[in-house]
C-alpha cells in the first residue's frame, strides 16, 4: 500500500513497526514460562497476519506532526496494534461473526481452537497495557503523561469506545436501523480506536487545547471515513452478513445510503479531516497522505 512520495506507509516505516512488534514479543516470550508457548504462538500468528498497521502508522504520523520523534511513541503504537488484533480475533469467534478466515488465512479459532483464540485475545488486550509502560524506558516522558495514554486507551477501547460499539453491532435489530444509529455504532466500534491512535501523542507533550481539538477533529472524521470506506469495499464484494448467532446482516451504511451517497460522505469527511490539520504545516503531510489513502483505498 505504498504511496509514491509519502513516508506514511513507506516500507521503512512499516518495517520499523513490524521489527518493534517482533522484538518486543520475543523479549516478552523470554519472560514467560515455556508452558505458555501455545498462547504466544497464537498471539504471534494474529499479530503477524498481514494487517496494514494503520493504527500504529497513525500514531507515528501524529507524533511527527507534533515534532516528536516517531520512534519514541513505538510502545504506544504497538499497544494499539495489540488491541486491534485482539478485537479481530474475538470478532471472528463463533459467538460473534463466526468467520473462518481473516486476511486470507484461517482465523485464530480455526487454527488454534476456540479456547486458545479467546485466551490469545485476552492476552493481547492485557499485554497492550504493559506495552504502554515501555514509553517510560526512553526517559523522555513523565509518568503523568504515560498515565494519560493509559487513560485514553482504556476509554477508547473499552465500554465507552470499541467494546460498547461492538455490543450494539451484535445486538441491534438491523431491520429498523437508522443513519444516526449506524453512525453511533461505527463511531464507537471502529472510530474510537482510530481516534485514540491520533490522540495518543497529544498526551505526551504539553499542548494548547486548540491544537488538541484539531487532532480530535481529524481523528473523528478519519475514524468514520474509515468505516464508510470499509462498508463500500464490502458492498463491492458481498453483503455484510453475520454467520454468528444473529444470522442476519450487520449494521452498515449500505442499509441506509446508496454507494454514491456513501462516496459523497466519505469525500466530505476526508476533506474535513485534512482541513482540520492544515495549520500544522509540512509536518502533518503524512496525516494528509493517510486521509487520502482512506479516500481511495482498495484493501
Ligand atoms: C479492519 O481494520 C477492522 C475494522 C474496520 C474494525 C472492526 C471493528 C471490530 C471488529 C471491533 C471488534 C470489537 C470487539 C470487542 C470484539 P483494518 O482494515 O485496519 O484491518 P487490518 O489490520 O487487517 O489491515
Ligand atoms: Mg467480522
Amino acid at each position: 500500500m505504498e504511496k509514491s512520495g509519502s513516508t506514511a506507509f513507506s516500507d521503512s516505516r512499516v518495517k520499523l513497526i513490524n521489527d518493534y512488534l517482533e522484538t518486543n514479543l520475543s523479549r516478552f516470550e523470554k519472560s514467560c514460562s515455556q508452558r505458555f508457548e501455545p498462547l504466544i504462538e497464537a498471539m504471534r500468528y494474529s499479530l503477524e497476519g498481514g494487517g496494514k498497521r494503520l493504527r500504529p502508522i497513525l500514531t507515528l504520523s501524529a507524533a511527527e506532526a507534533l515534532g516528536l520523534d516517531p520512534k519514541s511513541v513505538l510502545p504506544a503504537a504497538c499497544a494499539l496494534e495489540y488491541i486491534h488484533t485482539y478485537s479481530l480475533v474475538h470478532d471472528d469467534l463463533p459467538a460473534l461473526d463466526d468467520d473462518d478466515t481473516r486476511r486470507g488465512k484461517p482465523s485464530s479459532h480455526k487454527r488454534f481452537g476456540e479456547a486458545v483464540a479467546i485466551l490469545a485475545g485476552d492476552a493481547l488486550l492485557t499485554e497492550a497495557f504493559g506495552q504502554i509502560l515501555l514509553l517510560g524506558e526512553s526517559g523522555r516522558f513523565l509518568p503523568a503523561q504515560i498515565l494519560g495514554v493509559v487513560d485514553l486507551l482504556a476509554h477508547h477501547s473499552g465500554v465507552r469506545g470499541m467494546v460498547g460499539g461492538q455490543l450494539l453491532d451484535v445486538t441491534i435489530d438491523t431491520s429498523d436501523a437508522s443513519l444516526p444509529e449506524i453512525e453511533f455504532i461505527h463511531i464507537h466500534k471502529t472510530g474510537a480506536l482510530i481516534l485514540a491512535s491520533v490522540l495518543i501523542p497529544t498526551k505526551l507533550i504539553p499542548l494548547e487545547e486548540e491544537k488538541i481539538q484539531s487532532f480530535r477533529r481529524y481523528g473523528e472524521a478519519l475514524g468514520l471515513a474509515f468505516q464508510i470506506s470499509d462498508d463500500l469495499l464490502d458492498s463491492e464484494t458481498s453483503v455484510r452478513y453475520s454467520r454468528g448467532p444473529r444470522k442476519k446482516p450487520k449494521p452498515c451504511y449500505t442499509q441506509v445510503m446508496s454507494p454514491s451517497e456513501m462516496k459523497q460522505k466519505l469525500n466530505f469527511l476526508i476533506d474535513h479531516a485534512i482541513n482540520s490539520i492544515r495549520s500544522l504545516g509540512d509536518k502533518s503531510q503524512n496525516l494528509v497522505d493517510i486521509a487520502e489513502f482512506i479516500r481511495t483505498r482498495k484493501a
